[in-house]
């Protein structure tokens, strides 16, 4: 199929509408995903440590940590690449609203992704309860501390 010569300057309008419109759709909807709010917006710090008494919660947490952080944290938190997450050093702070945005966000330049993407709210409660059960079970064995010292004082020992 051949066309007249006389639509081509048609032709050549409709293709420079058709990238124009693209344009413009790309211009708009390309920062249109749905912004996450600020992990401490979400979940108060008080409802956090209520989550990390619940063993429900923790166990979830586990399960999750287990099948997404062990291959730089260790099986057990005591760090490999990854921070050591049973210490009482932090980099970011050991406040359970902190630990959220720190895996919510990562330090991607630090080889920590940011795992808002894929985790959601529910999910980084549990993986921060899951982190303070650790508090307290550093035996000498796990990586050196890195950071400053932010013990989770709020949590009574065992
Ligand atoms: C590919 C390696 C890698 C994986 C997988 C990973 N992390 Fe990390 N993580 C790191 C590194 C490296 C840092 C230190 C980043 C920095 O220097 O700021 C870090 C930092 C953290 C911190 C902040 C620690 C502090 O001292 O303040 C927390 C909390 C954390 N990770 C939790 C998690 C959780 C939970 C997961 C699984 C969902 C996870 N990480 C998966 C490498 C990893």
């Amino acid at each position: 199929m051949s066309i007249p010569r006389s639509w081509f300057p048609y032709a050549a309008g409709l293709i420079t509408a058709g990238v124009a419109l693209t344009v413009v759709w790309v211009a708009l909807h390309h920062d249109s995903a749905p912004e996450q709010a600020p992990y401490h917006e979400i979940r108060s710090e008080s409802a956090l440590r209520l989550a990390a008494d619940d063993a429900t919660v923790i166990a979830r947490g586990r399960t999750l940590f287990q099948r997404n952080c062990t291959l730089c944290h260790g099986t057990a938190g005591q760090g490999l690449s990854g921070p050591n997450l049973r210490d009482d050093h932090w980099l970011k702070g050991s406040d359970l609203q902190r630990i959220c945005e720190s895996i919510a966000n990562g330090n991607p330049a630090k080889g920590m992704a940011a795992w808002s993407a894929t985790l959601k709210a529910d999910d980084l409660q549990a993986l921060a309860a899951f982190i303070a059960s650790l508090h307290g079970t550093e035996d000498g064995t796990g990586k050196a501390p890195e950071g400053s010292h932010q013990p989770m004082t709020w949590r009574t020992r065992p």
